[in-house]
This record gives structure tokens, sequence and C-alpha cells, in this order.
């Protein structure tokens, strides 16, 4: 990253003050860029040797140097054993320090600053903003899913001097922690995708879980735009915690008459939707470059945020063709059951990356939109959804009936909560069962034809996304069709 002539993220005498540290060696010049793992380490980062829950840090300092590292920051502890390596900033908690680097950076900015939250749709968000913002200036936005107690101070730690926007996504398991992080970002633009039925295993209901996800509104800056989605249950408490914050608007989202960008009519193409939208009082229409209404309504959100930093809704609506569903979200690809044969081909919906009642249900809608020729199939293979708590096994069970609303023809369910679903099924809708989710991949193999459309769908954990890989190995995409 600090390759000859490239601007420097940081100082390396600057450094100190916001790290709290006392360096040890000579310290660099300055650093290009700021990372927590060797395995992605640029030449001339600073690396920050954090704890995790598998590692620590401080067994990669030389792997940090050996990769080019400009210095590391360490905790006193180690820092006589490492200091053979290079220039340290030696401090008492390594988190602690990059918190303050963070906040360095947030105190530095002139860029206008959106947090992202939400039940679902937190990256897709976030990753339409950038494409959004990206397209009228410098923009700095989250990597991947960084929404942590980690991710977040280290993307804010990231955040270059010259950005005119910025856009950070902010997650949480338990009540308390967005008001951490959000203490960081101090946003102008404060976004809630939505709120629903996820990590149920920390949250007695969804009202406690729209309360943690309100939480973010009061790290708004005075002044501030709290943007929310108006088709939710818990609706009227977030809005009375936005209200109570230190916004001085609140602005809404979604399909309810009186939001403030209204979804009016959604037209599916092939890969890409027509939305007709009314916001804030101007009809406007629209191609985001993904397909699903979930993405047309959270596109909404993005309108009004780039709004609320001064970006013009039409131009912020025109750059929302070139949106792309981040991997794993929606992203399809045609494959050819026989690689020399162009008839052959079915159609693969990549939704792998992570699921929940809600964004299960989003897919399975997908599904059963999807494409399909005149023998084809709409075929799902779903993996377990995680961490949702007592009631489960129901919310499981539940998905027969979407399931059984959008025809779908045959359903493959992998691991032991989908087996629950997968019994409530009619018989003809049963493609198979496995535990796991690559034991699927022959029973797949075999039940695919030519015009066929597969879905892919499980948390995280489930490995549905091998199950992706797998068939992707397997089944070669035609030489002209691009990688989605
Ligand atoms: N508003 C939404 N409602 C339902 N599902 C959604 C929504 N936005 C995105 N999704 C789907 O949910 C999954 C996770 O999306 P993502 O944007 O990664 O969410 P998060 O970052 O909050 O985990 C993807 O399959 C995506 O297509
Ligand atoms: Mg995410």
């Amino acid at each position: 990253m600090a390759a000859s002539g490239a601007k420097l993220l940081w100082s390396g005498l600057g450094l100190i003050a916001p790290l709290n540290a006392r360096a040890l060696g000579v310290p660099p010049a300055g650093v290009g860029g700021v990372s927590i793992d060797t395995r992605s380490l640029e030449n001339g980062d600073l690396f920050f040797a954090i704890t995790g829950d598998r590692a620590d840090g401080h067994d990669y300092v030389a792997a940090a140097f050996e990769r080019g590292a400009a210095a590391a920051v360490v905790d006193e502890a180690h820092a006589d054993a490492l200091k053979h390596l290079g220039c340290l900033y030696v401090v008492k908690d390594v988190l602690k320090a990059m918190e303050g680097l963070a906040r360095a950076a947030r105190e530095r900015t002139r860029a206008g600053v959106i947090a992202v939250t939400g039940s679902v749709g937190k990256t897709s968000t976030k990753e339409a903003l950038r494409c959004v913002l990206g397209a009228v200036g410098a923009t700095h936005a989250s990597e991947k899913s960084f929404n942590n107690h980690w991710g977040v101070p280290l993307m804010l730690a990231r955040l270059p001097e010259d950005a005119a926007y910025a856009v950070f996504e902010i997650g949480m398991n338990h009540a308390g922690e967005i008001a951490a992080l959000v203490d960081m970002v101090r946003p102008h633009v404060a976004v809630v995708t939505n709120v629903a039925p996820v990590h149920l295993e920390h949250f007695e209901n969804v009202e406690a879980i729209a309360r943690a996800k309100a939480e973010i509104f009061g790290g708004l800056v005075e002044g501030g735009v709290a943007i929310l989605n108006r088709d939710v249950s818990t609706f009227p408490l977030l809005e009375e915690a936005a209200r109570e914050s230190a916004a001085a608007h609140v602005l809404t989202f979604g399909e309810s008459d009186g939001a403030d960008a209204q979804l009016l009519d959604y037209d599916p193409q092939e890969t890409s939707a027509l939305v007709l939208a009314r916001v804030l009082g101007e009809e406007l229409l629209f191609t985001v470059g993904g397909l699903g209404k979930h993405l047309a309504v959270n596109s909404l959100a993005v309108l009004l945020a780039a709004r609320s930093v001064g970006v013009d809704t039409r131009k912020a609506a025109d750059a929302l063709a070139a949106f792309a569903p981040p991997k794993g979200r929606g992203a399809r690809e045609k494959l050819r059951l026989d690689p020399a044969f162009a008839g052959s081909e079915f159609l693969l919906i990549d939704e792998s990356y992570n699921a929940n009642p809600a964004s299960m249900r989003a897919a399975i809608d997908l599904l059963g939109s999807a494409p399909v020729a005149s023998v084809g199939r709409r075929i799902a293979a779903l993996g377990d959804m995680l961490e949702l708590g007592p009631t489960s096994p129901d919310l499981h069970r539940a998905l027969a009936e979407p399931l059984q609303k959008n025809r779908i023809d045959l359903v493959f369910a992998a691991g032991p909560l989908c087996r629950g679903l997968y019994d409530a099924l009619p018989p003809a809708m049963q493609g198979g069962w496995a535990p796991e989710a690559l034991e699927l991949e022959p029973l797949l193999s075999h039940a695919l034809c030519p015009g066929d459309a597969l879905m892919v769908k499980g948390s995280n954990g489930s490995k549905m996304h091998a199950l992706v890989a797998a068939l992707k190995q397997r089944f070669a995409a035609p030489a002209q069709n691009p990688e989605a």
C-alpha cells in the first residue's frame, strides 16, 4: 500500500498520541494501511497484534514484519521479546489502541459519514452505498462484514484523510454492542435496514432486538438523519428512539404508505430489476443491478442516505444500475451439466452467504420469480439457520409455507434443523435430505436437468457455500460466461 509515491494513511510520529503508545525503535515516516491479519497485510502497513478467539496476534508479529509491515502495535508484556523485529508501538491494550486510532480518524475526516445496521441487508445496503457514492466522490466503505468490536475500529482506522464519503457496517449479537461501536463512528446518517427475529438466543423478543438496533441513533451527530424501515412491526419503537436522539430528521422507507421513500412498483428482469418509487415527493424510475424485492427496498434506504449526505437523488438512482449483489447474496451464474452442450445449462443462484427467516423468505420469493425453461424446475437447497433460539424448529418448519406458495418444485435440505422442514413438506417436493451441506452435491448432481433454477442458502456456519463451490467445480461455466 505504501509503495513509493503512495499517499500515507498515518504519519509514524502522528500515531503515538492516538495509540497512546511509546515507540520502541525508530518510527517509520508513515504507514500506508492498517492490518490485523498477516494473510492480507500489505507492504508498509501498521500491524495490530489483536488477541482474538482463536489466536493471539503477538504470535504473528514476526510474520507481519516478514511481509513488510512498517511497524507493529503490541502490548507491554510482549514488547521485549519482539523489539528486535522492527519498530514497535507499545501500548497497554492493543484493541483499545486501535479504537484510539479509529477515533482520531473520525476526528480528522471531513467525509459524510453513514452507519448501517439491521437484522439483514447491512452488507447489501453498504455495498449499494459504496456503488452510489463512489460514482460521485472518493468513498471509503467497510470491507466484507467487518462490523464487530474489531471490524468497526479497523475500518475507521483505515479511513483515508481525503475521503468524501464513508460508510460503516455495524452489527451486534448483544444489547449495548451497537452503542459502543457507533460512539466511535459518530455518523451523520444512521440507517436501520430492518428488524427481524435473528440472534434470538440473546434476546427475549423482537422488540428487544429493535431497541438494540435503535442504539445506533444515540451515536448520531447533532442535526443528523435517522433512516428507518417503515414496514417492520417494530417501526413505532424505532421511530420513537430516533425522535428522542440528536437527529434533526427522521426519514422512512418501505412499501408502506407514508414512507418518505416508497416502493410503488417492482418489475424483475433477467439480472436486474426496474423499480418505481416516490422519494421525497419525486417519482423515480430506475434500475437496480440485482434481483429481489428486498434489494429494491434496501435501495430506497440508499437513496435517502445518499440524499442526506448531499447527493442528488436522480444521480444516485442512476448509479444503482451498476450495483451487483455481493458474493453469496444473490449472484447468478449459468452452469452446464454437459460442458460441451450449450443446451444443458441450469441457473445457479448463490444466496449461500448467510440466512435467517427474513432473508430465507426473500430468497425463496426470488427463486419463485426466477426464469426457468418450459421444462425447467425451481429447486431450493437449504441449510440450517443458526442462532435462532428456542423457536428455531418452528421457524424452520414455517418455511414450508413460502416454499409452497412460490411453487418451488423440489427442496433439498441439509442439517438437523432443516430435517423438520423437510419432513413438513409434501412428498412430491422432497428432493433429498443429508446431515451435511456437501452431501447434497451428489443428490443435486443427479437430480438437476437443463433449464432448472437452483437457489442455495443457509447460515454461514451451515457451509452451504461449500456446496456452491462443489457445484461450480463439477459443472463448469461456459467460457463466455463471466464469473458473477
Ligand atoms: N432487506 C432484506 N430483507 C431480506 N433479506 C435481505 C435483505 N437485504 C439483503 N437480504 C438478503 O439477506 C442475506 C444477507 O444479506 P447481507 O446484506 O449480507 O446482510 P447482513 O450484512 O445484515 O448480514 C442475503 O442473502 C441477502 O440477499
Ligand atoms: Mg454483513
